[in-house]
């Protein structure tokens, strides 16, 4: 596979997951999941996760996996690489294991002492590609296999903090979020 592909092959596989986030933004709000309970003190999950975030944002990931598995060969075509579709038990997988990820994050972020909103470099741009990734491999391991090849897996790792840290800081300077990050 060459530089190009390997690139193409990377972002549209991840685009399912790439998009919940941005859509738990505008539509955050409502119920926290963790309904306000703490643990020693500091809130589970805290106000930032939200159930409609949440279903929403594994909602939009699905229907994007959906909407490219159309698009695939006409874009295939167009761009002269051969991209994956998702097999359904990606198609949820992808988006609901980014969400679970971003979850994850704020559980660790209230365990040790981050208030909602604090950077936690590292864990902020890559949490929900671990849990995608995850997912997916339980979901669908030889499709896994076949499509996230360790060149792949390294632009995934390489190209995901860049993506995050452009499209929240254009959300950011739009006001639809209230920190760059
Ligand atoms: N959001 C949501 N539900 C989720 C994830 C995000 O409702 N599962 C919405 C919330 O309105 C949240 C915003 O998206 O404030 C930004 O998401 P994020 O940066 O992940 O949350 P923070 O508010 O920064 O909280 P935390 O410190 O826990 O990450
Ligand atoms: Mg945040």
């Amino acid at each position: 596979m060459g530089v190009f592909e390997t690139v193409a092959v990377a972002l549209w596989a991840m685009l399912p997951a790439y998009v919940p986030n941005n859509a738990a933004v505008l539509a955050g709000g409502g119920r926290p999941i963790d309904a306000g309970r703490t643990w020693n003190g500091r809130r589970l999950l805290g106000d930032g996760k939200t159930w409609r975030g949440t279903a929403v944002g594994t909602l939009a990931g699905a229907a994007l996996a959906l909407i490219l598995n159309a698009a695939e060969p006409t874009v295939s075509d167009l761009l002269g690489v051969a991209l994956p579709t998702f097999p359904l038990a990606v198609v949820v997988a992808l988006p609901a294991g980014a969400m679970l990820g971003d979850i994850a994050a704020s559980f660790l972020k209230r365990r040790t002492g981050r208030e909602r909103g604090a950077a936690f470099p590292g864990v902020d741009q890559l949490d929900f590609v671990v849990f995608a990734l995850l997912l997916a491999f339980l979901a669908a391991p030889d499709w896994f296999g076949d499509v996230f090849t360790v060149p792949v897996l390294a632009v995934v790792v390489v190209a995901t903090p860049v993506l995050h840290l452009t499209t929240n800081g254009i959300a950011y300077a739009l006001g639809l979020k209230d920190e760059p990050w």
